[in-house]
């Protein structure tokens, strides 16, 4: 059976690591499910794409949706990132990370009032509008706080990213975005406006790219853009690149950091201005693993289920998108497969892990690990059928951190009070 391995997990004598840590050894402590991180392969992923733009004016700005936890926020933040906050929660969790405003840009397609006030208020880089009414009320905002709003506006340059429709947003029927052909009279009249200073343009065409050529069509279509209004007076100091670099669940050959350098610089170096980029997944992705137990075999004569003790609730992005994560034992004990369905605890069929996968047999209270969670896993995560959320680890070399607890009892009802007589 295939083995996934990277710079954050492989086998030593058929033992998955984390770095240098046995991951049974972990769950010997924590128990499952638990979501498992590797500091190092943070770290390397930030330096291998800061490296690749080395020759180019840029700020990476960290993704905090694909993996919002504290300590992680803090770990590229500490290493130079900024950080992509897309909700006023986001914002609070970059803030308890220990993150200055001034190193976030706030982003969303549907920002409310109180969030951009609060964005205002305490200074963050700049704002990124998305709609044309969204840029009248940051005005007004703006205004009633005395304040100047620094804005960059979100172009839909209408190209196809050529991966999931659920996670293209760059094609002009994808609700992000001011429609190519409206944004040039947008950067006008925003520039008329009193309370606002238009910074940057901006783009994000989706996620999970594999290939550079959608950026390329991207950028240099956003490129005639940028030039148009600096023809027109408008002289922008921030070109956003935005997110979506993808990586390998299974087979897929992304293109490395250094290929997208190579492929944008030409245009790049031209605009003569601050390069941005907001990559969560290609940072997150693969340092992540979550790790469960099998509960119970059991079969229907033409299937094989395995039951784990992880569900749609703590990774949902299998039966949301039906995306393949790799599922591997924990401990290899044997070289003989099966093939079976990995299923969890939760009352749908949609909730599974793997259909019809080959993996190595396994007994019931095996422990599994269901690779290339770091990113949009925990934080796509729920409560629903009463599950307490998963447990969250560092793992720092041959030591690990418990970096957020599983959630007790008590965290399911929150200040839920019976009024009900
Ligand atoms: N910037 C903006 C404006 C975004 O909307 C996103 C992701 C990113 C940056 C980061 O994209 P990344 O580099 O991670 O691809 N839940 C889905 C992914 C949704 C992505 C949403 N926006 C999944 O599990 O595949």
């Amino acid at each position: 059976m295939k083995k996934f391995e990277n710079d954050a997990f492989a086998y030593r004598e058929g033992r998955l690591y984390c770095e240098e840590t046995p991951v049974d050894s972990i769950v010997e402590k924590v128990g499952t499910p638990v979501y498992i991180y590797s500091r190092k392969f943070f770290e390397n992923r930030f330096a291998e794409f800061t490296k690749a733009f080395s020759e180019i004016d840029h700020k990476i700005f960290f993704a905090v949706k694909s993996n919002f936890n504290i300590n992680v926020i803090r770990i590229f933040y500490n290493a130079g990132a900024g950080l992509d906050v897309n909700s006023a929660g986001e914002f609070f969790r970059a803030v308890k990370a220990g993150a200055k405003p001034e190193d976030m840009i706030l982003t969303g397609v549907g920002k409310t009032a109180e969030e951009i006030e609060l964005g205002l208020k305490e200074n963050v880089m700049l704002i990124k509008a998305e709609s044309f009414d969204e840029i009248v009320l940051i005005n007004k905002i703006a205004e009633r706080l005395g304040k100047i709003a620094p804005l960059a506006i979100r172009v839909n340059p209408d190209v196809d990213a050529e991966t999931h429709p659920y996670i293209s947003t760059g094609l002009s029927e994808n609700k992000f975005g001011i429609n190519s052909k409206d944004a040039f009279a947008a950067f006008r009249e925003a520039s008329k406006m009193k309370n606002v200073k238009l910074t940057g343009i901006d783009m994000h065409i989706g996620s999970q790219i594999t290939s550079v050529s959608p950026y390329v069509e991207a950028v240099n279509k956003l490129a005639e853009d940028f030039f148009k209004l600096k023809e027109a007076g408008i002289a922008l100091e921030h070109f956003d690149i935005g997110g979506g670099m993808g990586i390998r669940y299974k087979d897929e050959t992304p293109f490395a950091p250094q290929e997208l350098a190579d492929a944008l610089a030409p245009t790049l170096k031209k605009l003569g201005c601050q390069i941005m980029f907001e990559p969560g997944r290609f940072l997150t992705a693969n340092g992540g693993a979550l790790v469960t137990r099998v509960l119970y075999k059991k079969s229907n004569g033409a299937k094989n289920f395995t039951i784990i003790d992880a569900a749609m609730n703590d990774l949902l992005r299998p039966s949301l998108y039906k995306a393949y994560h790799h599922v591997q034992p924990v401990v290899e004990k044997t070289p003989e497969t099966f093939v079976t369905d990995v299923v969890g605890p939760v009352c749908e069929s949609g909730d599974y892990v793997a259909k019809g996968r080959e993996i190595p047999v396994v007994e019931d209270g095996d422990l599994l690990a269901i690779m290339s969670a770091g990113a949009y896993g925990m934080v796509m995560a729920s409560n629903y059928n009463g599950r307490r959320r998963p447990a969250e680890v560092l793992v720092e070399g041959n030591k690990f951190k418990i970096i957020r607890p599983r959630e007790t009892f008590e965290h399911l009802l929150y200040e839920e009070k019976l009024v009900v007589e």
